[in-house]
Formats: structure tokens, C-alpha cells, sequence
């Protein structure tokens, strides 16, 4: 076995007061350099470089000149000052360096794939090849920081948690369904052929038994996977910060969460977030920002259309007409044009018209009423606007999104600005593409008392005792206060459209659980890598994890999805003949 020198300093580490030690560094070879009769190596580990230097008379001077880039070294060496004229003021280890002693070379590197210490060039390296040398890719300084800075999140949050009585319990992976409206990732069972666990899309039935087991203060690190299409915010499998609590109710809940909140962004952004944060009703948040993730960094609310503005635009009684505005900022119509046209979510029922007066004449994708919108709603020069007429709540969505992506492109609102803020009082049901009625959350969301005589008439207008968490435009958070009553719990699942059977079937374990001492409870789950992803500025969640899938679910470095061995797969009788 390769016996070799164990380093005794990081390779961030040294400075002046080191000087005249002798020191281990094991790490890569950042970079080489040869001046004259001298060579200068870099060598990094994850906290930092170092020089070592290296004269033409040193015995190792003929291994150097064979040093490749990202090899791996166990260097000996005594910590010198640095010329005066040589002190690197922007390295924290400029001002010495280390004379080489010994080398021994622990892993050569061949030239590497992609340019990882080039950011320029790293700017037009394909996401497909960061992903197959992932490994590579988290060499970077830029998505080291990311991953120490979640590291050290989960570490603030998980302490704070600690020292609030909260009790980290880990629940099953392989369950049968938890439903949070995606499909299941089932995993096929070898003794029981034909039957399938599916992989948890949250522990939310099992905090809820947690709770009814005695534990009131739970908390879990939890992977959840959902089979769905990923997006820049979205992937199959991702990590929640899952929290629940007994003998409480929804204001209990929210300091709970605001409290960690306000500790986490102190301790690692050195941000300050106000004691209470604001909260706007989701029909609050619909009518003014049009979307319930709205970003409230900018203003820019959208308003509702005047008669005027209705007779233009034909709008029928029952439909809504709904504006956003917004100024040019530098851009050229037809950058905004493109812009809109390309995030603008198109939905059946629904007209959008816009009209963008730069300098020139209008832009608009509607000349016949191109004049009259300019003239009832009073264009400016230098302004956009655009105007949707449809059902009130696909109306809202689109131009809610579209502000919010706006709000990215024009750049409104500032990256290291941080409003984060509740949305409360969603509905607990709405109706699916089909006109089913289906939950907004989850069946296991309580309904507000006051509420609960409208369940039979006039379910929609039922408000769920429920809270998402925004930052900044985005989802990170979502939860409720749970139904604890096993008659309610029933007659939701009849709601939703399932037999006495088949919520027996599923459920049964819960509906019974409820009839053994069922606290009142609650709680929430944060979005661990979409946090962390609003906190350091990004719009994909994959920047800030260490092997996520690509944007079509496959991971380009172990090929998964794979093939199984046609032996496993006769195993789970998937293959009944054998070969
Ligand atoms: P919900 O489904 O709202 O609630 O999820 C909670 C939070 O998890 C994050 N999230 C995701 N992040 C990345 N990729 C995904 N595919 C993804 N899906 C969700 C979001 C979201 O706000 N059991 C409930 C919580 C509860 O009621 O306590 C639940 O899972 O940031």
C-alpha cells in the first residue's frame, strides 16, 4: 500500500506566523508555472491554494517538469515569506509559500473534459457534459460554494431545530402512496410478485402518525420523489426540511417556521428578515399579483380592465380583463416582444393582447385594436402593456407569471434582496382540468371550522387552514393544519370522489390511527434545494445539487435510468421466461 506524507495544514491555511514550519499539503496541482529556472505550483484542496516552489536544483525538479494539472500530490515543504514584490494580495496565502522537500505523486490527471477553471469557457460547456463529469463540475469554486453553503444551512437549521425541542426521526422511503399530485415512482417487490412499493412523494402520513404516536415536536431531512416533469425548480427527487407539530395551531406554526427563518438567513447570509413576515391571502395575492408565489421585491400590480377597456376587447359578462404594466428599462421592443411571447402561458378561453411603445411606432401582436388599447389605457412612451380576457383565475396565472419572470429579465428587483412572505387561506379544493374537484394540498389539510357547514353546498368556497412559504417569486415552503377527526377525514375522501373501500384500502392505517388519541397537529415542509437555490440566486435547483438529473430525468454520469440484468428482472417475475 502507498505510503505517504498526511497533511498538516490545509491548503488555505498558511500565513506569515507559519513561516520557518515544515508542512504537509495533500490536494491537486492547481496550475503550474516555470519562470526561468523556477517552478511554481498551485496546490488546492476544497479550502484554498498554495504556492510551492520548486528551484532547478531541487532532486525533485525532473518529477515536476512531468506534473499534470488536477493531479494529485502529497507535497513536504517549509513555509518561506514571499518576496515583497511577489506577495499575491488577492490569496489569502499570499504572502508565503512553501519550498518543495517532497513529492509524491498520488493520482495523475489526464487533460480534463471540460474547462472547469475557466469560467468564460465554462459559460458555453453544455449542461450534459457538466452532468457526466459531475464529479469534475463540483471541483468548481463557484458550485463548491454552493454546496458548503447548504451544508452549512441544514447545520444552522438543524441546531436550531435542536434547541427547540424538535425530535429528527426518519420515516420509510418505500411505502405505498403519499399523495402530493404526482405520480408514484414504484419500485416492484420481489416477494410479493406483482405488488409495488412506491417510493414517498413526502413523510406526510407518517408525521402525522408521529404525531399521534406522542413525539409533538418531529423534524426530517426528507427525500421525496415524484414522478414529474422536471423544470428549472423541480426535480424527480428533492429534499424537504419536514416539520410537524401537536397542540398547536396555524399562527404557531408560522413563528415557528419565521423564527428559523430569521436565524437561518442571519447566521449564513448575514441577512435580516423582519420579525413577522408579511402575509397576503391567496385572493389577496391573486387580485394584486395575480399568482400565490408572487415576488413582492417591485410593484407592477396588475389591475382590472375598466368598461372601456371591456367593450374594446368584446370581453363577455363572466369573463375577466386583467392588466400589467411595465416599463421598457432599457430594453428594445422587440427583445420584449420575443420575451412575452415566448413565457406568456397560453391556455384555452384565454385572449392576450400587448402593446410595446419604444421610440418607434407600437409593437403588438393585435394591430386592430391596437390603436384603441393605446388610447384606453393611456400608454405612455417607454411602457408595455399587456392585457388578458378570460376566466379570472387562468387570467391571473398568466400574467402573475409573467411578471414574475419579468421582474428577472428587467432586472426590478435585486439578487441579494430578499421578501419572503405567507400566503394564507388557499381554498382547500379546486377542480382539475376535468371539473373534478380534487385538493389544493392534500386530503389531510383541515378545513377552517367556521367553513366546515359548506363543505356539502358549496365546497369550493371552502378555505383550508393551509400557508405556503415565498421567497422572492418562488414556492419554498407548504403546509396546513391537519384534519384530526377521523368522521371529517372520512367524508373529504368521499369529497374527492373515493369509495368507503377504496379510502379503507389505501388509508385504513390513518382513518384507525385518528380513532386512538389524534392530536391536533400541524406543520410544514420547506423546499431544502429551492431555498438554497432563491438564497444564492439561482433559477435552477440543479446548481445547488451535488448529481441532479438532467431536464430529461436522466443522469448523464451513471446512465440512469438503466437496464437491470434480465436476472433481477426474472427475480421480480418481470421476465417470466427464462433465457
Ligand atoms: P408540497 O408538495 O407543497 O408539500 O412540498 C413542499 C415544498 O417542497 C418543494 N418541492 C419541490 N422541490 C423540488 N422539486 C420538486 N419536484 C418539488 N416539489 C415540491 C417546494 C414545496 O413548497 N407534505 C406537504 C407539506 C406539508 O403539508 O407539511 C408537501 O409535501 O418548495
Amino acid at each position: 500500500m502507498l505510503t505517504f506524507p498526511k497533511r498538516t495544514h490545509w491548503c488555505g491555511e498558511l500565513r506569515r506566523e507559519h513561516v520557518g514550519s515544515e508542512v504537509v499539503l495533500n490536494g491537486w496541482v492547481h496550475s503550474i508555472r516555470r519562470i526561468g529556472k523556477i517552478t511554481f505550483i498551485l496546490v488546492r484542496d476544497r479550502t484554498g491554494v498554495t504556492q510551492v516552489v520548486i528551484s532547478s536544483k531541487n532532486p525533485y525538479y525532473e518529477v515536476v517538469e512531468t506534473l499534470t494539472p488536477e493531479t494529485v500530490v502529497a507535497v513536504r515543504g517549509v513555509v518561506r515569506a514571499r518576496p515583497p514584490t511577489q506577495v499575491n494580495p488577492e490569496l489569502p496565502t499570499g504572502e508565503i509559500e512553501v519550498e518543495l522537500r517532497e513529492l509524491v505523486i498520488l493520482s495523475r490527471a489526464k487533460p480534463l473534459p471540460i474547462p472547469i477553471f475557466d469560467p468564460e469557457l465554462m459559460k458555453t460547456t453544455s449542461e450534459t457534459m457538466r452532468l457526466k463529469y459531475r464529479y469534475l463540475d463540483l471541483r468548481r469554486p463557484e458550485m463548491l460554494r454552493n454546496l458548503l453553503f447548504r451544508a452549512e444551512l441544514v447545520r444552522v437549521l438543524k441546531n436550531s431545530l435542536d434547541s427547540r425541542g424538535f425530535v429528527e426521526v426518519e420515516t420509510p422511503y418505500l411505502a405505498r402512496s403519499t399523495p402530493e399530485g404526482a405520480r408514484d415512482f414504484l419500485v416492484p417487490s420481489r416477494l410479493f410478485p406483482g405488488k409495488f412499493y412506491a417510493l414517498t412523494q413526502s413523510p406526510q402520513l407518517f408525521k402525522q402518525l408521529l404525531m399521534i404516536a406522542g413525539f409533538e415536536r418531529y423534524y426530517q431531512f426528507a427525500r421525496c420523489f415524484r414522478d414529474e416533469d422536471p423544470r428549472a425548480d423541480r426535480q424527480p427527487e428533492f429534499t424537504q426540511l419536514d416539520i410537524e407539530m401537536s397542540f398547536v395551531t396555524r399562527e404557531d406554526v408560522m413563528r415557528v417556521v419565521e423564527d428559523l427563518m430569521r436565524e437561518a438567513f442571519s447566521k449564513t447570509l448575514k441577512k435580516e428578515l423582519p420579525d413577522l413576515l408579511p402575509r397576503l391571502t391567496y385572493s389577496e395575492a391573486l387580485e394584486k399579483y395575480g399568482i400565490d408565489k408572487p415576488d413582492i421585491r417591485f410593484e407592477n400590480y396588475i389591475e382590472d380592465g375598466d368598461e372601456n377597456l371591456r367593450t374594446v376587447l368584446k370581453a363577455e359578462p363572466n369573463k375577466a380583463v386583467r392588466v400589467l404594466r411595465f416599463e421598457l428599462r432599457g430594453k428594445k421592443p422587440e427583445e420584449i416582444k420575443e420575451f412575452i411571447e415566448e413565457t406568456l402561458t397560453r391556455e384555452d378561453g384565454v385572449r392576450h393582447y400587448y402593446v410595446i411603445r419604444g421610440t418607434g411606432s407600437p409593437v403588438s401582436n393585435n394591430e386592430a385594436v391596437e390603436q384603441e388599447l393605446m388610447r384606453s389605457l393611456d400608454i405612455g412612451l417607454g411602457e408595455v402593456v399587456v392585457v388578458s380576457v378570460g376566466d379570472y383565475v387562468k387570467v391571473s396565472g398568466a400574467l402573475g407569471a409573467l411578471r414574475n419572470s419579468l421582474g428577472k429579465y428587467l432586472g426590478l428587483a435585486r439578487k441579494d434582496d430578499y421578501a419572503m412572505l405567507w400566503i394564507t387561506d388557499f381554498p382547500l379544493f379546486e377542480l382539475s382540468v376535468d371539473g373534478v374537484l380534487t385538493s389544493m394540498h392534500h386530503p389531510f389539510t383541515a378545513p377552517r371550522p367556521d367553513d366546515i357547514p359548506k363543505l356539502d353546498k358549496d365546497p369550493l368556497n371552502v378555505i383550508a387552514l393551509s400557508y405556503d412559504l415565498v421567497l422572492n417569486g418562488y414556492e419554498v415552503g407548504g403546509g396546513s393544519i391537519r384534519i384530526n377527526n377521523k368522521e371529517l377525514q372520512e367524508k373529504i375522501f368521499r369529497m374527492l370522489g373515493l369509495t368507503t373501500e377504496e379510502m379503507y384500502d389505501r388509508y385504513g392505517f390513518l382513518l384507525e390511527a385518528l380513532e386512538y388519541g389524534a392530536p391536533p397537529h400541524g406543520g410544514i415542509a420547506i423546499g431544502l434545494d429551492r431555498l438554497v437555490a432563491v438564497m444564492l440566486g439561482y433559477e435552477s435547483i440543479r446548481e445547488v445539487m451535488a448529481f441532479p438529473k438532467n431536464k430529461e430525468m436522466m443522469d448523464p454520469m451513471t446512465g440512469a435510468p438503466g437496464k437491470p440484468p434480465e436476472e433481477h428482472l426474472r427475480e421480480i417475475k418481470w421476465l417470466k421466461i427464462s433465457i
